[in-house]
């Protein structure tokens, strides 16, 4: 008997702009494993709500996301592409998850943390329960893995902790999924603070690139980045700047640490390994950019793709949820 493919499951948050930290993160497995597994990505549009939006703009950065996931070689054809809103069964395992939940696990989420303090003026019931949200996209699906950064790991212990208690407490209904976190760049930092991460919601444009910046945006920035004292290029502890220019250029040349610190170890200075770092992303990111501009003109196209993926997504989580309700007692006729 053939294998079971295995399922991916992943989505981004369609706020600001999709970052290099993003592409090189996450998006860059998503699309390999297009190649090997059955895999589903989705825009988290609700996920965005917990924070204000301008409903306008908000739509706006959504389509545009969606139209940058067909840039980025995420294909219609081999994957499911979809917006988590047009597929309700998300919101509604969310409420049972909830309801099999403690207050206390999400409340200690670094990130509800975090965003509690940013948004001071709007801690709402979502923000704390973003992560039951996200659990529910992941059971939904039954996913063995799920490709993200280092920021979403502690997420998904969480969503692993509440399948498993489901699991035990209802009988066996949810996989119990994996991260799939990247060796190399799972947290790609600022290129203006490089002890913090790359945001995609950062107010200094120069701290991050976003894959549809033009070319002359991408090496001006890189230009600029922050870097340290001395002159050698390698990856050390003491050198957060060049690090992380180094793990960039890695991670989009496909190559390794060692053989990068090693191409540039003759290097005459920083200011011509940013601008080769900054060239390097330049080109990779000039398909996307010109891709971007042709789908994001086409809404007949998207609307297509939106609609298809959301159907065949729609189809695959009702029969998770039609288990999910009969193991707690909903009534069925
Ligand atoms: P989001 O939108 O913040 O980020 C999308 C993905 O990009 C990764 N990432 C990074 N990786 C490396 N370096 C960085 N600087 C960097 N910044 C972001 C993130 O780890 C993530 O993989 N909660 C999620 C979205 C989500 C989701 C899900 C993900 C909703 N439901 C279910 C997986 C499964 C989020 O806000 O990601």
């Amino acid at each position: 008997m053939e294998d079971k493919k295995k399922i991916i499951l992943s989505g981004i948050q369609p706020t600001g702009v999709i970052t290099l930290g993003n592409y090189i993160g996450a998006v860059k497995n998503w699309k390999q494993m297009q190649e090997q597994f059955d895999c589903i990505y989705f825009i988290a549009d609700l996920h965005a709500l917990t924070v204000k939006r301008e409903p306008q703009e908000f739509r706006q950065t959504a389509l545009g996301f969606f139209a940058q996931y067909l840039a980025m070689g995420l294909d219609p054809e081999k994957s499911i592409l979809y917006f988590q809103s047009h597929v309700h069964q998300h919101a509604e395992l969310q409420w049972i998850l909830n309801c099999n939940t403690y207050v206390g696990e999400t409340a200690r989420m670094t990130q509800f943390k975090d965003k509690s303090q940013k948004h001071a003026d709007n801690i709402n019931m979502g923000l704390m329960d973003y992560p039951v949200l996200m659990a529910a996209d992941i059971l939904l699906f039954q996913t063995d893995l799920v490709p993200v950064g280092i920021d979403q790991k502690q997420h998904l212990e969480l969503a692993r902790d509440i399948a498993i208690r489901f699991n035990n407490r209802y009988g066996e209904t949810f996989t119990v999924p994996d991260a799939y976190i990247p060796n190399l760049g799972a947290k790609i930092n600022s290129l203006q603070d490089p002890t913090s991460k790359m945001s995609k919601s950062d107010p200094d444009p120069n701290a991050y690139v976003s894959v549809i910046d033009d070319e002359a945006t991408i090496i001006k920035k890189f230009k600029r980045a922050v870097t340290d004292s001395g002159n050698e290029i390698c990856v050390r502890e003491d050198k957060p700047g060049i690090s992380n220019l180094i793990t960039i250029y890695a991670a989009i040349e496909d190559k390794s640490v060692s053989e990068v610190e090693s191409e540039f170890s003759s290097c005459s200075g920083y200011g011509a390994f940013k601008l080769a770092v900054g060239e390097a992303v330049a080109a990779k990111f000039r398909p996307i950019r010109e891709d971007y501009q042709r789908y994001v003109k086409d809404k007949g196209y998207l609307e297509q793709v939106a609609k298809s993926g959301a159907e065949r997504a729609a189809y695959l989580a009702e029969k998770t949820l039609r288990k999910v309700k009969k193991r707690v007692g909903l009534i069925s006729f």
